[in-house]
C-alpha cells in the first residue's frame, strides 16, 4: 500500500466515547458539546468558544458578527481554502488579494498594509499550514486603522505564536474539525472569541436565530417539563456542532499537543533530509512560533514533474493551493509572490500514521531525482 497525504486517527476511547452518544437519546447539540466548548476555550487560553458545524460556518459567522455593509472590501489571502474567501462572498462583501510571504505562505503585512482604502472593512489571515502569520505587525496595523481581524486557524490547532496560543488573541479565530486537520472530529468547527455580547448571538446565530437551544428547553428525566416556546430576532443558520462531534473532540483534544509534536518530529526529519537536495527549498520559519504543522510543503523547481515521480511511487502529494483569485468567480489579481509560490509549492504526507521509514522513503525517491 503506498503512503497517504492525510490520514486521520481517531482513538478508541472517542470511538467509543461516540457510541455512547449515539445510545444515549440526545445527539444534537447539547451537554457534551458545551463541554467541548469549555474544554477548548481553556486549551487555546480564550475567554469564550461557540461549537459549530465547520470552519466554513465559523469564517462566515466572524463575519456577520461584524456588521459591515454590503459592498465594503475584505483584504484576504489568495493561498487558502476556498471556505476563507466565500465567507466574504456570503455577506455580500469584496475580497481584496494581498500577496503572501513565500517563506511561509502567509499574508505579508506590506502588501496588506498597501491594500487598505477607506473602504476595507475587515482583515482575514489564515496560519498557512500550521505556521502562525506576522501576527505583530498585522495587530498593529489592525489598531491603527480600526480595521478588525479574523484569523483562519483551520490548520492552526494547538500552535503558538510569542508564548501564546493561536486563538487566545482578542481576534475572531475560527477553528477546523474536518476529517484530516490536527484536531479530527469527524466535521466541526469553532470561534473563539473575547466578547460575551458577541458569543451569545453567535450561539443565536448558529441555530437560526433562535434564543434557545433545543437543549435549554427541555428537562431530561421530566419529558413534560417540554418548554416549547422562544423567541427568533434575526435570521440565523444551521450551523451548530452536535453531540456525537463533541464527545469525539473531547477525547482527541487530550492528544493534540503530543500529536503535534510528532507532526513537528517528522517535518525536523524531512528538512534534515531534503535541505540539501538541489531544486529544493525549504519553508523560513522564525523561531518565536510554534507550528502546528498540519501541512509540510517544499518549494521544489520543476515541481510537476517531481510530483508526478512521487505518484509514480504511490506516494500521494499535494498542492496548497491553487490561488483563489485565479477561479472565475474571483478578480484576479498581480501577485508576483504568491505566483511564485502556487507554481512551486508541493505538500508531502504528513499525518499520525505516517512513519519515519514512511519519511525515509519519501525521501529516498526526492534524492534520485525528477
Ligand atoms: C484554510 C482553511 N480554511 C477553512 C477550511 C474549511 O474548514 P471546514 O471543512 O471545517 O469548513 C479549511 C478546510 O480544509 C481550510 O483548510
Amino acid at each position: 500500500m503506498g503512503i497517504q497525504l492525510f490520514r486521520p486517527l481517531i482513538c478508541e476511547e472517542a470511538i467509543d466515547a461516540a457510541g455512547e452518544v449515539l445510545r444515549s437519546g440526545w445527539i444534537g447539540l447539547g451537554p457534551k458539546t458545551l463541554e467541548f466548548e469549555k474544554r477548548f476555550a481553556d486549551f487555546v487560553g480564550a475567554p469564550f468558544c461557540v461549537g459549530l458545524n465547520s470552519c466554513t460556518a465559523a469564517l462566515h459567522l466572524a463575519l456577520r458578527i461584524l456588521d459591515i455593509c454590503p459592498g465594503r472590501e475584505v483584504i484576504t489571502t489568495p493561498l487558502t481554502f476556498v471556505s476563507t474567501n466565500h465567507a466574504i462572498l456570503y455577506e455580500h462583501l469584496k475580497p481584496v488579494f494581498a500577496d503572501i510571504n513565500p517563506g511561509t505562505g502567509n499574508l505579508d503585512p506590506k502588501s496588506i498594509r498597501e491594500k487598505i482604502t477607506e473602504n476595507t472593512g475587515a482583515i482575514i489571515i489564515m496560519h498557512f499550514a500550521g505556521y502562525p502569520a506576522d501576527m505583530h505587525e498585522i495587530n498593529t496595523i489592525s489598531k491603527e486603522y480600526k480595521i478588525p481581524v479574523i484569523e483562519d486557524c483551520a490548520h492552526a490547532c494547538g500552535a503558538s505564536y510569542r508564548g501564546q496560543r493561536i486563538g487566545s488573541s482578542a481576534n475572531l479565530h475560527a477553528f477546523s474539525f474536518q476529517a484530516v486537520k490536527n484536531l479530527p472530529m469527524g466535521d466541526g468547527g469553532a470561534i473563539t472569541l473575547h466578547s460575551k455580547e458577541q458569543m451569545e448571538r453567535l450561539r443565536r446565530l448558529r441555530w437560526l436565530g433562535i434564543d434557545k437551544s433545543t437543549f435549554d428547553r427541555v428537562d431530561i428525566g421530566n419529558p413534560s417539563n417540554y418548554e416549547w416556546n422562544y423567541q427568533v430576532r434575526e435570521t440565523g443558520f444551521k450551523y451548530h456542532m452536535n453531540d456525537i462531534a463533541a464527545v469525539i473532540g473531547l477525547h482527541q483534544l487530550p492528544l493534540v499537543e503530543s500529536q503535534n509534536a510528532r507532526r513537528r518530529q517528522l517535518a525536523a526529519l524531512y528538512d534534515r533530509r531534503l535541505a540539501h537536495i538541489p531544486g529544493i527549498t525549504l519553508p523560513q520559519y522564525e523561531n518565536d512560533r510554534v507550528s502546528s504543522r498540519h501541512i509540510y510543503f517544499i518549494l521544489a523547481e520543476n515541481r510537476n514533474a517531481l510530483a508526478d515521480k512521487l505518484k509514480q511511487a504511490d506516494i500521494g502529494v499535494g498542492v496548497h493551493y491553487r490561488r483563489n483569485d485565479h477561479y472565475p468567480m474571483y478578480e484576479r489579481t498581480i501577485l508576483e509572490k504568491t505566483d511564485y509560490f502556487c507554481e512551486h509549492t508541493l505538500s508531502l504526507p504528513m499525518h499520525m500514521m505516517l512513519s519515519k521509514e514512511d519519511v525515509e522513503t519519501i525521501c529516498k525517491v526526492i534524492e534520485k531525482g525528477w
